[in-house]
């Protein structure tokens, strides 16, 4: 009997793809970075949310185990990027499992009081080690952290190792906090500037939501010249289509799309990753409910699947806002730039011609300020804004529509 075809379509927060599509510049620019000697770029990988920044920085990993670095680092939780303390020792436990297997000396092995004939176990660079070189190095937290990296590469360097990338996803997390007097987003930058001055082959990727960067700027304006920026975007058409078509291709696949819903599933999905994965998923598994239940002939379109895709994915960020946010937000929609970037100044322009009771601009500030800080919209450096969430505007333009009664604040 043939096995059962499990769905293999992934929406998720880094869920790997069945089929990772495109990324293949990505793949080649990272590639290329691991031959710079000393290091002096590092890398950005940004960009909106569900574009794939998290599985494509999983899909660097193995290019850089095979050039023989090595590879640590973690999600930057919220918890690790509040003190200059946490980043620090969150990178200490980052390093440790990389370094456990080196030898610093041994310990006489002691048993009630008498030297065991012999007894000597080895110490390894593990944790505690680092943890105990760190407390005990004089100076600023920079100084014990260079002091750690300064320990790491003397113990690897003897080695076939050829660097150290340092990888950390959600790093638009990291913050500088003035009131508290902790700067771990400096102190990061510091240290990797100052390290990679004197030749040390670290390197430090950081992937994240579009405010990323401009961060970076903010703390040190030298991370602009400390940094290569990567920015994820939409698949292209035969990208998409890939992404589409090879995870159905295996012959006992159940389920296969025409080309009619592959070219409805590009359009629908606007080329961006988490929206292909959602669309081909739930497709995949109302054919299949349909066809359990008796159906001879299961019929699912797209059109039915993008409703899903409202109620799980836009829904609940909608639902927060408040009337005159998407009274606002429904302006934004009306941009012919509205996936793009925008200006308050557009907004204002177009609500007066939209609304009865227009957005004065300093009322936009505050409306788009708050809903930034919400994660709905971001300001890049050029103090233009843009949707924080892919194909933003379809949705509110699909839900405007369906509520056209009830937009009596609408000039016809
Ligand atoms: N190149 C790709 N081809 C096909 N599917 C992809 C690709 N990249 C990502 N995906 C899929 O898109 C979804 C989102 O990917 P991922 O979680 O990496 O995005 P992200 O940018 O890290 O999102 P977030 O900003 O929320 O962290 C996942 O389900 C993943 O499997
Ligand atoms: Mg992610």
């Amino acid at each position: 009997m043939a096995t059962q075809f499990t769905n293999p379509f992934r929406a998720g927060a880094g869920h790997p793809p069945p089929y990772l599509a495109g990324r293949e510049q990505e793949k080649k620019e990272f590639s290329e970075s691991l031959n710079q000697s000393p290091i002096t770029t590092n890398l950005v990988l940004t960009g909106l949310r569900g574009v794939g920044k998290t599985v494509l920085l999983e899909t660097l990993k193995p290019i850089a185990i095979e050039k023989k670095w090595l590879w640590a680092g973690t999600d930057l939780s919220e918890a690790a990027t509040v003190s200059e303390d946490s980043i620090a020792v969150r990178i200490l436990a980052d390093l440790a499992p990389l370094l456990s297997g080196v030898v610093v000396g041994s310990t006489e092995v002691k048993r009630i009081g008498f030297l065991q004939p012999g007894g000597k176990t080895p110490v390894h660079l593990d944790f505690a080690v680092l943890k105990h070189v760190y407390d005990t190095t004089p100076g600023l937290t920079s100084d014990k952290l260079k002091a750690i990296f300064d320990l790491a590469w003397s113990c690897l360097k003897s080695t076939q190792c050829q660097g150290i990338v340092l990888a950390y996803d959600e790093a638009q997390n990291l913050s500088d906090q003035a009131a508290a007097q902790q700067y771990p987003l400096s102190l990061l930058l510091d240290v990797f500037q100052s390290i990679q001055k004197k030749g040390l082959p670290i390197m430090l990727v950081l992937t994240g939501l579009p405010t990323l960067f401009p961060k970076l700027v903010d703390a040190r304006t030298f991370a602009e010249r400390m940094f290569h920026v990567m920015t994820l975007g939409r698949l292209s058409e035969p990208e998409t289509r890939e992404a589409i078509t090879k995870p159905v291709e295996k012959t006992n696949c159940p389920v296969k799309f025409n080309d009619v819903a592959v070219g409805q599933i590009i359009k629908h999905s606007g080329g961006y990753p988490y929206f292909v994965q959602f669309l081909c998923r739930e497709m995949f598994d109302s054919y299949l409910q349909q066809q359990a239940s008796g159906e001879a002939k299961p019929f699912v379109t797209v059109a039915q699947t993008v409703r899903k895709l409202d109620t799980d994915f836009f829904s609940g960020r909608w639902n927060k806002v408040t009337d005159r946010q998407r009274e606002l937000l429904a302006v934004i929609a009306e941009l012919p730039n509205c996936d793009e970037e925008f200006t308050v100044q557009e907004i204002v322009e177009t609500s007066k011609k939209k609304l009865t009771k227009p957005f004065s601009s300093s009322h936009v500030n505050q409306i788009l300020s708050k809903m930034a800080d919400g994660g709905l919209v971001y300001k890049n450096r050029h103090g233009r804004y843009s949707f924080a969430v892919p194909l933003l505007g379809d949705f509110i333009r699909r839900i405007q529509s369906e509520a056209a009664p009830a937009a009596e604040v609408v000039k016809s």
